[in-house]
C-alpha cells in the first residue's frame, strides 16, 4: 500500500523534532482520524527564507512521511514560495500517497500555512 519513499520517510524522518525558540509554530489536526501535527520554523529575516524546519506528528505513517516531505520541500524556500507547496507536491514527493491517505498531505500543508501566516502576522505588529 505504501511506496518505498513513504516507508523511508516514516522510518527515518530527517526533520523530526523541535526547534528551540522558533520564529513560528504551526498546528493542524484532523478530528476524524485524530492526527495532530506541529511544525516549527526558523526564518532568515533579511531573505525571508526558511532556514530551519522541524515537526512533531502524532499520527499515521503517511502523516509522518508527509510531514518529513513538506519539511524537505520547504527548507531553503522563501515564505511566499513555501506557501505555494500543495498537497499534490507532497504526495508526488513521496511517490504518490494512496487515495485514502491524501488527507494526510492536506494536513501537513495546512500546518505549514498556519506557521507562515502566524509568522507574517507577528512581523506586521
Ligand atoms: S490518517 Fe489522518 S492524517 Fe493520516
Amino acid at each position: 500500500m505504501y511506496s518505498k519513499k513513504i516507508i523511508q520517510h516514516f522510518a527515518n524522518p530527517k526533520f523530526f523534532g523541535k526547534i528551540k525558540n522558533p520564529d513560528a509554530v504551526g498546528k493542524a489536526g484532523n478530528p476524524r482520524c485524530g492526527d495532530l501535527l506541529t511544525l516549527y520554523l526558523k526564518v532568515d529575516k533579511p531573505t525571508k527564507k526558511i532556514k530551519d524546519i522541524k515537526f512533531e506528528t502524532l499520527g499515521c505513517a503517511a502523516a509522518i512521511a508527509a510531514s518529513d516531505m513538506i519539511c524537505e520541500l520547504a527548507k531553503g524556500k522563501t515564505l511566499n514560495k513555501a506557501l505555494k507547496i500543495g498537497f499534490q507536491d507532497v504526495s508526488k514527493g513521496l511517490g504518490a500517497l494512496p487515495p485514502l491517505k491524501i488527507h494526510c498531505a492536506q494536513l501537513v500543508t495546512k500546518a505549514l500555512r498556519d506557521a507562515i501566516e502566524k509568522y507574517k502576522k507577528e512581523m506586521v505588529k
